[in-house]
């Protein structure tokens, strides 16, 4: 597709309105060594540009725009609502959020603003209006970042009103609401629509995570979602009305649980999201949430931050290793960024993020590990433009929805351990390991064109889901499902007549209990008559009903059933994972679902090596990086190819040192 931006954008959150001026020519020179072309400004500055109620000073941003226009920097503007300022709270009190608990908050921190508040609504729209009033049309204004980081909930009175409006709009008569929220149950009926109170602390909510009505827990993750969006699209309208093109985004978190991000993305021009793995976070879930982020609008995204070295907020922050952020930045790349930026360009001296890495660290010089390494990779990237635009596809779909990630981690029972990220990344990884490209993609999209949909926990079964899932299937596609799939409506309320409830014809089966395995427990299974194996988490107790057993329990009082299915229907063939298996057991079955797909791996040869691949029209770019903490041999596929990095050949067994990457470019001959 055609790219959004000129180059590849590299940068990043830049706040010189916490510098004196001749900081700013330093930074300028700096930034010019690294080869920064763009900036991300104005992100918390609500407060300088706007010092009481009645006051605009757009003085200092309006120099910060001039010098970085002068410096031919692509600027990124931020409408800077993501913090409010403390006149607005002192005035104002409603601006701030209540919390969970029902306390009130006080001007501090920042992601502090009441979505439903009509004050702080009218005081966003009125800067984002100006801001575009004033820049707009500057040619370097490039793209708007609205707000920051969308997150967090409010419970107070202004939010309880517009949910009752929410919930008006979406069931119409309060006995359509009883029905979905199941109110007879522990005598809750309501009569009026103003006895419905905001689920937290104070009314349904068990500790932190769990309610006792999912239905009405569930329907608040909606209309908070829907409440910060409303926010977004109202900003949005401000800036449209004076400038109608430059494209706007916010930027999101990944699999962040707050906001339905397949809902949002519509709304934005670009997706764009902050990368913040910690130490020991797989990578094959790194590669996971950019496949999500892509997966939002299946289109490049824009890689707003990460970290040049460090963190301060997570319990560990150790450095990136030299060669780390620069496989990172290719692997960012390779799943689909068009842009490469950080947070933050100049290391802050106060508050909590002093110790966040910068490109400019305290020591104020570009005599730094972490400046050479920022500086190499802006000068790849300033030669590597072509690959803007250029597409990932696959054959295999990854279901992700985030109703079913409320619904499935609110529900009581059958088991704690069941959380919905690490059930999709448990599928997730076995494609990651065999270079096999992934689409994430949402139970409403469209599946057409995949030969291969897994949908993990597939909890909440909504309208027209498995209506769309049996056609793909008749059509001949491979659907995997699992435990924990098929049992609840979009309302949480269980689809009677048998588990998988809309999926029991389409899996063949019926699952009649399902057994809880705390950690100290351990099933037995026999895989296909031959392989010994291990069953964690739950245990799906199955009859068939068409489908043939793959797997069966060999230990506790259920051995002998099937704990895992393979069921031929239509033109096509569902499994059914039963239980969540050892690696080795789970890979054996995976690899007979990978044959009966047709599904191909990028590389035929078995690699530790991450491969991925981007697509123009005319060629392929082949992205070869090295995680391990081992050498890893070239395979042999790419002996003699030419890294389009470096420019060098690469030689045949040659051995890969951890971190190293490379982009192999290829004609493709259709
Ligand atoms: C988030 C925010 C930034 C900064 C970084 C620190 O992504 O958007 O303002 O706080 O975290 O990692
Ligand atoms: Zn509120």
């Amino acid at each position: 597709m055609k790219p959004m931006f000129n180059r590849i954008l590299f940068g990043g959150d830049y706040n010189p309105n916490q510098w004196p001026q001749d900081i700013w020519q330093e930074d300028m020179a700096m930034f010019e060594k690294a080869h920064i072309n763009s900036a991300t400004i104005n992100v918390f500055s609500w407060a300088q540009i706007q010092p009481s109620e009645n006051q605009y000073d757009f003085s200092e941003l309006d120099q910060i725009v001039a010098l970085l226009s002068k410096e031919k920097k692509e600027i990124v503007l931020a409408t800077a609502t993501g913090a409010l300022p403390a006149w607005m709270f002192k005035t104002y009190p409603e601006v701030g959020r209540t919390d969970y608990q029902g306390r009130h908050h006080k001007f501090g921190q920042r992601h502090n603003a009441c979505p439903n508040s009509l004050v702080y609504q009218k005081y966003a729209a009125a800067l984002a209006g100006k801001l575009a009033e004033r820049y707009g049309d500057n040619p370097n204004v490039i793209c708007w970042h609205i707000n920051n980081e969308y997150q967090g909930d409010c419970y107070c009175d202004n939010c309880e009103k517009a949910f009752r409006v929410w919930l008006k709009d979406k069931y119409q008569t309060i006995d359509a609401l009883n029905k979905a929220w199941n109110m007879s149950f522990w005598g809750h009926t309501v009569y009026e629509w103003d006895e419905i109170v905001l689920p937290n602390a104070l009314s349904e909510g068990i500790g932190q995570d769990k309610t006792a009505f999912a239905g009405i827990s569930i329907d608040y993750r909606r209309f908070s979602s829907d409440s910060l969006l409303e926010n977004f699209k109202m900003e949005r309208a401000a800036i449209r009305q004076f400038d109608p093109s430059t494209p706007v985004t916010t930027n999101l978190m990944g699999t962040f649980k707050g906001l339905d991000y397949f809902k949002w993305a519509k709304e934005m021009d670009i997706v764009s999201w902050d990368n913040y793995p910690a130490y020991n976070t797989p990578w094959s879930l790194v590669s996971m949430t950019h496949d999500l982020m892509r997966g939002l609008k299946q289109q490049p995204f824009m890689l707003m931050e990460q970290t040049p070295s460090q963190q301060n907020w997570q319990p560990y922050n150790s450095l990136k290793k030299p060669g780390q952020m620069r496989a990172q930045s290719y692997q960012t790349i390779a799943h689909g960024a068009d842009t490469i930026q950080f947070f933050q360009l100049r290391r802050s001296i106060g508050a909590c993020e002093k110790f966040h890495g910068a490109v400019i660290e305290h020591v104020g010089h570009e005599n730094t590990r972490v400046f050479r390494e920022t500086a190499d990779l802006g000068k790849e990237l300033s030669q590597l433009s072509e690959i803007m635009g250029t597409e990932n596809h696959g054959k295999t779909a990854l279901l992700f929805d985030w109703d079913n990630y409320w619904a499935l981690e609110y529900t009581s029972g059958p088991t704690i351990d069941l959380t919905y990220v690490d059930q999709i990344h448990h599928y997730y990884r076995y494609f990651y390991d065999r270079n096999i490209p992934v689409d994430m993609v949402s139970e409403m999209d469209d599946l057409t064109g995949y030969d291969l949909v897994v949908a993990p926990v597939l909890y909440m079964v909504k309208a027209g889901v498995s209506e769309r899932l049996t056609t793909f299937v008749e059509k001949g596609g491979t659907l995997v499902t699992t435990y924990m799939s098929g049992i609840v409506d979009q309302s949480d309320n269980v689809h009677l007549g048998g588990y998988p409830g809309p999926l029991r014809e389409l899996a063949g089966i019926w699952v009649e209990e399902i057994d809880a395995l705390a950690p100290e427990q351990v099933n037995q299974v026999r895989i296909n008559d031959h392989l010994s194996g291990s069953s964690y988490l739950v245990s799906d107790i199955i009859h068939l009903e068409g489908a043939e057993a793959l797997a069966h329990y060999t230990s506790n009082f259920y051995a002998g059933m099937p704990a895992v299915t393979k069921h031929a229907y239509g033109k096509g063939t569902v499994f059914y994972f039963g239980t969540r298996l050892d690696t080795a057991s789970f890979d054996h079955i995976m690899n007979d679902v990978k044959e009966t797909a047709g599904i191909e791996p990028i590389l035929a040869e078995q690699t530790a090596l991450e491969i991925t691949r981007r697509q123009s029209e005319s060629h392929d770019y082949y992205f070869l990086i090295n995680f391990q903490s081992a050498p890893q041999t070239l395979p042999a596929r790419f002996a003699g190819k030419v890294d389009l990095l470096s420019g060098m050949t690469l030689e045949d067994k040659q051995q890969l040192p951890q971190y190293s990457t490379y982009i192999i470019k290829e004609e493709r001959h259709l």
